[in-house]
């Protein structure tokens, strides 16, 4: 897998340099529209206290926001996680205070946010509870939307724990809260939590400014680099985008989820503010939403530098919007590069490896030639003239540089984002899935017309030469944009499972989370008879393959989709 990165980020970065088809505005609509047009940067509570949080601290958290120097570096939202509300909404159907924790109520810790120059976030779920079991505002919709704007809220955290109740998918939920915050006339930043649950795919620009492409960030690096690679690598698309680089922009941003600086648990001493310094680094570079997670009343001076970088938040900040996306990465060893309005760009020379490595840029890699001036955001030094290239010798593990690149100018471009037709159905009559790249996967990626071992697919003595191949649990969606009326597909367990192997296949609509289960093959083993597919689809935009296997491989033959307009 490695290998087939390192050759696409080869071919993109030889691909002759294209403007990005897709600088556009957002789509969000009404006063949404002018949200959010850089990264959002704040604090949130989950990092630091997760359920221990009251008004005593987060006005201390407040104080501490103004007078670190985190507001007027740019931490502007100040939200409140889970937690914060009672057990029970009042007689009307509204949400009240944790009653012990908030005695002043909601609004009044509002306005105490806001008489500090900030701005207002809270927590929020889409199912009937929240992750911590307190009222989610399933069926209450409406009147929690107007709560919040009556109590001055700025930004929603909505999370979608027990949200595979509500019988709608995620774009359905989340479309429904649009509305509602926009009937309060409030522009107020949505932010979806949603464990990343492709939210570029089914369009949840429509309805927020920033999604989360992982599952919860722990403050260790293997998890800060996993949370990278959702949005940076091939975690949650498939390898040919590199990253979900193409699906962000300013007023929609791509989340890895909230920040752990000064929280590292698995380095010590100096080591910890490397490993702080290479987060921080990798969230600027990614225009990642900047929501700080830790204690800001103990924070150290060497924490806050790190938070504070004026140099690393204007990478973050920079108002064209373009996220970073890798040039080279061969498993240890990676390079970022993020071009900026100013004619520059960013780049990040990053080692991941347990071994002492050198890290190269080539100006041919980040659309560059000749003789270059590079200065150093970190150190805030210049650097020099280089020519050709840039190398950062010697970096140990989590080592790094950041670096801005050239001289200003008109914006240099990026490479072309993805065309529609790789990736979506474009054209009548059938179109093979494994023609298409999905457009998110978890778990293991399914194998391209061979099985997952990388053999023909066979099934009753019939070779197919299209379909998937898959290990285990893999599911995996490919965008349809509503041209699909029929999928048809054989299914079965490849002859290579274990004797006493077992595995289902699913097919869905969109996501887990609506459990809109289009055909379920229920379970099968080694022995039984291939099961054929062949299923009407109404207005699919997102079509989810699901293979559940228990010491299995499973294979997917012929998958395609079928559009029968003329
Ligand atoms: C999780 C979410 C966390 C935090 C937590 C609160 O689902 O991903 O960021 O909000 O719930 O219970």
């Amino acid at each position: 897998m490695k290998n087939a990165l390192v050759t696409t980020l080869a071919l993109i970065a030889t691909c002759p340099w294209i403007c990005r088809a897709d600088e556009e505005t957002s789509t969000s609509g009404g006063t949404a529209a002018q949200l959010a047009m850089t990264p959002p940067m704040g604090w949130n509570s989950w990092n630091a206290f997760e359920k221990d949080i009251d008004e005593k601290k987060i006005k201390a958290i407040a104080d501490a926001m103004v007078r670190s120097g985190m507001r007027d570096a740019g931490y502007i939202y100040l939200v409140l996680d889970d937690a914060w509300m009672a057990k029970r909404r009042d007689r009307k159907g509204r949400l009240m205070a944790d009653p012990e924790k908030f005695p002043n109520g909601m609004k009044a810790i509002g306005d105490y946010i806001h008489r500090k120059g900030l701005k207002y976030g809270l927590y929020q779920d889409r199912g009937k509870m929240t992750c911590q079991q307190l009222p989610g505002s399933f069926g209450h919709e409406k009147i929690d939307m107007e709560t919040f704007a009556a109590w001055g809220v700025d930004y929603i955290k909505l999370d979608s724990c027990f949200a595979e109740s509500n019988g709608r998918m995620s774009s359905e939920d989340y479309a429904i809260y649009r509305k509602h915050i926009r009937a309060t006339g409030r522009p107020i930043v949505l932010s979806i939590s949603d464990f990343g649950n492709a939210a570029w795919a089914w369009g949840g620009k429509e309805s927020a400014q920033l999604w989360r492409t992982s599952n919860d960030i722990y403050p260790w690096m293997g998890s800060i680099y996993a949370c990278a690679d959702t949005s940076a690598g091939d975690r949650a698309i498939h390898p040919a985008f590199n990253g979900l680089w193409q699906f962000a922009g300013p007023g929609h941003w791509n989340d890895p989820d909230m920040l752990h600086v000064g929280n590292l648990k698995d380095l010590k001493g100096d080591r910890k503010k490397v490993g702080d310094r290479a987060h921080f680094s990798l969230w600027c570079i990614l225009a990642a939403p900047l929501m700080a997670g830790n204690d800001l009343r103990t924070m150290s001076d060497d924490v806050r530098h790190v938070l504070t970088a004026p140099e690393l938040i204007a990478v973050n900040q920079d108002q064209r919007g373009v996220q970073g996306y890798k040039v080279f990465d061969d498993g240890d060893r990676e390079v970022y590069n993020k071009p900026l309005s100013d004619g520059t760009t960013a780049v990040l020379l990053l080692n991941k490896g347990a071994e002492k490595a050198d890290v190269t840029v080539r100006w041919d890699q980040i659309g560059l030639s000749g003789t270059q001036p590079v200065r150093d955001l970190w150190a805030r030094r210049d650097l020099g003239e280089c020519e050709d290239s840039f190398t950062a010798r010697d970096l140990g593990q989590h080592e790094h540089r950041m670096l801005k690149v050239g001289r200003p100018g008109p914006p240099l471009p990026t490479p072309a984002p993805m065309p529609l037709e790789k990736y979506t159905v474009t054209r009548p009559g059938e179109t093979y899935l494994s023609d298409l790249y999905y457009i998110w996967k978890a778990r293991n990626a399914p194998a391209y017309d061979a099985t997952f071992g990388g053999g023909p697919i066979t099934i009753g003595g019939r070779i197919y030469k299209k379909g998937f191949g898959c290990k285990g649990k893999s599911a995996f969606m490919f965008k349809v944009a509503g041209r699909a009326d029929r999928f048809r597909a054989v299914v079965a367990l490849d002859g290579t499972s274990q004797e006493n192997a077992q595995g289902r296949f699913r097919v869905y609509n969109e996501d887990f989370f609506a459990n809109k289960i289009l055909w379920d093959s229920r379970e099968m083993t080694k022995n039984s008879p291939a099961r054929e597919i062949d299923i009407e689809l109404d207005d699919v935009q997102c079509l989810m393959l699901v293979f559940d296997g228990d010491k299995a491989f499973g294979n997917w033959a012929n998958a395609r989709v079928i559009d029968e307009s003329d």
